[in-house]
């Protein structure tokens, strides 16, 4: 368990940043999606976080061949995914765990999916249940909620299934089982949640459109699919740790390079250009998602209310909760109750850590209210193991320096956070 002592920053600064970790959500499913081919798939910046290793392990663990060369990862896939003689470990990870669910669900084996202390503790019903409609066999504690999760894989039956929440890795799970189910699946969100389960899925050659009624149709796998080879672009919820700190350092101005611009990805950087910041986004490239870098530029903030497409920017509200603070005005975040289920009650390790650096709020149980125009105090703050509460309050440190307490998290998705926050001061 590490503490990090932020000092405040003595100049402001002008920086490309090239480096970031590479995409959290794109790195698991390589991993995932690399065992649906029968031939070897290779991965340029597959990123090298512990929640990402713990899948590739997993892979492995299945039967794949990884070879690593440092640069490129090959993941060569078994010619049947075998039965693994130990548990499944997938660490801090939630996406490891439920798209990991969907994906065994439908294999011949017995497995067993665990994680820490963490992700033991959160919700696992919401794959569990849809799943266990289908013909899954699925058992943990709180009758198939909480992990370890035993999953006996076998026949899934095809499904017609509306989702209650709008959750990527609910749905990728759902898309997972209806590639090895007995006939045309449909599932439905209300809001689009990130897509790139179906972009990667599609361009590997699944079959899998969108109606006109709303419902993504999957139909099951008839052979294998083609391998992945793919570059991960830039994680843009990492990135946006780098968006905030400019958008709050008076005259910084940070180049952030090959970010996925997935519209699905990247709301937060319009909220940020809503309360004020200047914001510029140049595409590049187009492999699965377009793909280009963010510019961000200091400018004053004004408060605003994040009430829609919350799925879009659900990672970022903690950073954007620094944001927020120093805005002039207050700041409302309202149907974001899929905070309290995240890496930590992401509600409460806010704006308990806000208070303790001198802010005001309100809280709601799907949400809060912030006071802006706050001069933020030098505070110790505990990221309750969770990453993005550990960034986001390192962030704020720039302004008004920090301990942060229990950052070991920072590994599960950012390695090299504190090599690059330290490189903003020249
Ligand atoms: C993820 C989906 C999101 C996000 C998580 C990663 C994914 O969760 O919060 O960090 O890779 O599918 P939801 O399941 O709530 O969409």
């Amino acid at each position: 368990m590490n503490n990090l002592n932020i000092s405040p920053l003595k100049k402001s600064f002008n920086i490309t940043i090239d480096n970031i970790a590479s995409d959290k959500s794109i790195s698991h499913r390589c991993a995932m999606f690399s065992l649906l081919s029968d031939k070897p798939s290779t991965i340029k910046n597959y990123l090298r976080g512990e929640d990402t290793m713990d899948s590739l392990k997993i892979a492995q663990k299945l039967g794949a061949t990884i070879e690593d060369n440092g640069d490129t990862i090959t993941i060569t896939p078994p010619q049947k995914l075998t039965e693994p003689d130990d548990v499944l470990d997938c660490g801090n990870a939630g996406t490891g765990m439920r798209l990991y669910a969907g994906l065994l669900a439908g294999i011949e084996g017995s497995f067993v999916l665990t994680g820490d202390k963490y992700l033991r503790s959160r919700p696992m019903k919401r794959v569990a249940e849809p799943l266990r409609a289908i013909g899954a066999k699925i058992d943990g504690r709180e009758n198939g909620n909480k992990a370890p999760l035993h999953i006996r894989g076998g026949k899934l039956d095809s499904f017609k299934y509306q989702s209650p929440i709008d959750s990527a890795q609910v749905k990728s799970a759902l898309i997972l089982a209806a590639l090895q189910s007995n006939g045309l699946c449909f599932y439905k969100e209300e809001l689009l949640s990130r897509d790139h389960t179906e972009r990667m899925l599609s361009g590997m050659g699944a079959s899998i459109k969108t109606n006109s009624d709303g419902y993504i149709e999957i139909e099951p796998l008839s052979k294998p699919l083609k391998p992945l080879n793919l570059t991960v672009p830039t994680d843009p919820s990492s990135a946006f740790f780098f968006a905030v700190a400019a958008a709050i350092v008076p005259n910084a101005k940070v180049t952030l390079k090959n970010l996925t611009l997935n519209p699905t990805r990247i709301e937060a950087y319009k909220i940020l250009e809503q309360m004020g910041a200047k914001v510029t986004y140049i595409q590049t490239e187009d492999i699965y998602e377009p793909i280009g870098d963010i510019i961000v530029e200091h400018h004053t903030l004004n408060g605003i209310t994040v009430e829609k497409n919350i799925a879009w920017l659900i990672d970022e509200l903690p950073a954007l909760s620094i944001a927020m603070s120093l805005a002039n005005g207050k700041s409302i975040v309202k149907n974001a109750s899929e905070l309290r289920v995240k890496e930590s009650d992401r509600i409460a390790t806010v704006v308990n850590n806000l208070n303790l650096c001198g802010v005001n709020y309100t809280e709601f149980e799907d949400g809060y209210e912030i006071e802006g125009g706050a001069t933020l105090q030098k505070a110790t703050i505990n990221s309750h193991g969770d990453h993005r509460i550990a960034m986001s309050f390192a962030i704020a440190g720039l302004l008004c320096g920090m301990d942060v307490e229990d950052t070991q998290c920072i590994e599960t998705s950012f390695p090299n956070f504190m090599e690059i926050l330290e490189n903003l001061r020249g």
